[in-house]
């Protein structure tokens, strides 16, 4: 069956793109990521291949994630889940900065390294680097057998199927996905209660039908893109857990569409950045309806301020954004898995608008095994 999956992976399936395929099968990846993992008897997950057992997950100290580019930005929000669930100090470091800048390795602390193709160089690299002074690697890998993934102590593989576009979509939801469940079980081994593995559990188990959901509202987003498609510059705006949707939805933006974009917590923009704003500058607010609510709506205050255009990505009708994208609501922690999806769809159908070559943007590789 997983073979079928492999191999349905390459056929377009009526696509007009690989990208736009690979945005649409994100319920099923995610279902697949999740199968078979899911420990209700004691609200946590089954991890085979981690090889960290429960005793040496409660000798970590801390978390250090590494990855380039989409996979860099997945490791953001997996150090906010890890943070979040397991209360281990974690973040998410560029694997090509780590590797060149002498880093102290520490023996209690766990680095993972994330890969779509296990075999990016600048991530390789500083993994073998990482096991030349005796750290602790694990892996999360899409491509099974990949050189990260053989070079790792273990990790846990992503199961999103090949991805051929250029750009990363599905990987990047599943790769999220996929610490979710590690952060969830080094949370239960710890101190994570079994009414917060249970929350996180049926958040996780709602995903598939709330990522489908957003998929069908394709139709609006692309109304939307056509808005925005002859924006010479875009900003992209979130705070704490939706600042890295900010940064891969900017990435997306700038891969496939070649419009300059660039994204910033919402909290620095008026430390500068504010003075980029004015009609022609349009921004893309990131605002769940969590603690920051308020903070994120005084920022959009800031930008119309300034008669900014704004696009929010929320889940009810922004009154201070001239359009609102409304995504379904999840726990906390895993909204950014959503938040993220509507704005795959924004790129994807502004690159259509502006003619680009979608799955073979210009002077991009799928897989970049060269420093
Ligand atoms: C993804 O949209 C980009 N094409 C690129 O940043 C990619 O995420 C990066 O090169 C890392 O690749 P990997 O996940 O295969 O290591």
């Amino acid at each position: 069956e997983t073979v079928e999956w492999e191999a349905a992976s390459y056929d377009m399936g009526g696509h007009d793109t690989y990208m736009h395929k690979e945005i649409s099968e994100q319920a099923d990846a995610v279902d697949r990521v999740l199968r078979g993992r899911i420990d209700e008897k004691f609200s946590t997950v089954h991890l085979g291949g981690l090889n960290l057992d429960a005793r040496e997950a409660r000798g970590i100290r801390r978390v250090k994630i590494l990855g380039c580019g989409t996979s860099y930005h997945a490791g953001m929000i997996g150090a906010s889940l890890i943070e979040g669930l397991a209360r281990i100090p974690a973040d998410s470091e560029p694997a090509s900065e780590f590797r060149y800048r002498n880093p102290v390795v520490d023996p209690d602390t766990l680095y993972i390294a994330v890969s779509q193709s296990g075999e990016t160089y600048d991530v390789l690299a500083a993994v073998q680097e990482l096991k030349r002074k005796g750290a602790r690697v694990l892996g999360v890998v899409n491509v099974v057998g990949s050189a990260i993934a053989r070079e790792a102590d273990g990790g846990v593989y992503v199961h999103a199927g090949p991805e051929v576009c250029v750009v990363s979509t599905k990987c990047f939801t599943n790769t999220v996905v996929a610490f979710a469940l590690l952060a969830l079980h080094l949370g239960r081994i710890r101190d994570l209660s079994v009414a917060d593995g249970k929350r996180i559990i049926e958040g996780l188990r709602k995903l598939p039908g709330q990522i489908q959901e957003i998929l069908e509202g394709e139709e609006d987003i692309k109304k939307l893109a056509a808005e925005y498609a002859d924006a010479k510059s875009m900003m992209f705006i979130g705070r704490v857990r939706g600042y890295p949707v900010a940064l891969e939805a900017s990435l997306k933006l700038k891969e496939i569409s070649y419009i300059h974009a660039e994204a910033y917590p919402a909290s620095e923009l008026k430390h500068g950045p504010l003075a980029l704003i004015e009609p022609a500058m349009p921004t893309v607010a990131i605002v769940p309806n969590d603690s920051l609510l308020e903070k994120n709506r005084a920022a959009m205050e800031e930008i119309k301020a300034r008669s900014g255009k704004i696009l929010a990505v929320a889940h009810q009708v922004q009154e201070k954004a001239d359009h609102t994208i409304i995504v379904p609501k999840n726990e906390d922690e895993l909204d950014p898995i959503l938040m993220g999806i509507p704005l795959q769809l924004l790129a994807y159908h502004t690159a259509l608008a502006l003619g680009r070559d979608i799955d073979k943007p210009r002077n991009l590789a799928k897989s970049v095994t060269v420093e």
